[in-house]
């Protein structure tokens, strides 16, 4: 076990858990189990699963990404945290089973736009009828940014890799609702950031 200042660290994350955990507490207070795509370094996983502790948390990461999630998993001292597990959204069929939660933060904007179809495209079989979805990260409207940050941001993304670009939110919305799932609250976080929950109707 690592000592915690030598765990992998996202600044972003530090920044940004609070002001998610606060809609987080709501939105899942009636779930049971969530399973989380992309968990990076697995500070989201650590802070919600311990303020959460009704819940199961799935961590999942690419497999070669898991030495990244694997440390602060391992270090996490409470029992409500599932080990970390592999998880491509890509993969077919999933490795990981469907719970009645999915959280998923800063994902949809790095994985090509074809993954963002696989990915909904999963969600639409296989999965809980009662189903609660929080997807956190930056979103276009009307095909605007919605600040310079995040035009300068979009910018980064595509010298960094082609395939990355900040999503449009109408384009991912009408894929949630080819998936069976309706928008339930689209909430402006710090940041120029958006935290969208759907839930399966
Ligand atoms: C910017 S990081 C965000 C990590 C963390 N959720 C956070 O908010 O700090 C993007 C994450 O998406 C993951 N990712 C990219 N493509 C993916 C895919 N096809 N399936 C699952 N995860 C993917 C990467 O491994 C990476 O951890």
């Amino acid at each position: 076990m690592l000592p915690s200042g030598d765990l992998p660290f996202s600044q972003a994350c530090e920044n940004n858990k609070g002001p998610i955990y606060d809609v987080l507490s709501s939105v899942f207070a009636d779930r049971r189990q969530v399973l989380e795509v992309g968990s990076g370094t697995g500070q989201h996983a650590t802070f919600f699963a311990a303020r959460m502790p009704h819940l199961l948390w799935q961590p999942t990461e690419l497999a070669q990404n898991r030495t990244v999630l694997r440390p602060r998993c391992a270090a996490y001292e409470g029992s409500n945290l599932l080990p970390e597990q592999t998880l491509d959204v890509c993969a077919k069929p999933w490795p990981v089973a469907i719970p009645d939660a999915l959280f998923t933060a800063n994902t949809l904007h790095i994985m090509p736009w074809t993954s963002v179809e696989a990915f909904f495209a999963r969600l639409a079989t296989g999965r809980p009828e009662d189903f609660t979805m929080a997807v956190y990260g930056p979103f276009n409207y009307g095909g605007q940014y919605t600040s310079q940050s995040n035009a300068r941001f979009d910018q980064w993304l595509h010298e960094q890799h082609p395939h990355s670009a900040i999503r449009d939110f109408e384009a991912v919305d009408a894929l949630a609702e080819q998936a069976g799932l309706a928008l339930l609250a689209d909430n402006a976080l710090p940041a120029n950031n958006r935290l969208l929950v759907w839930k399966a109707v």
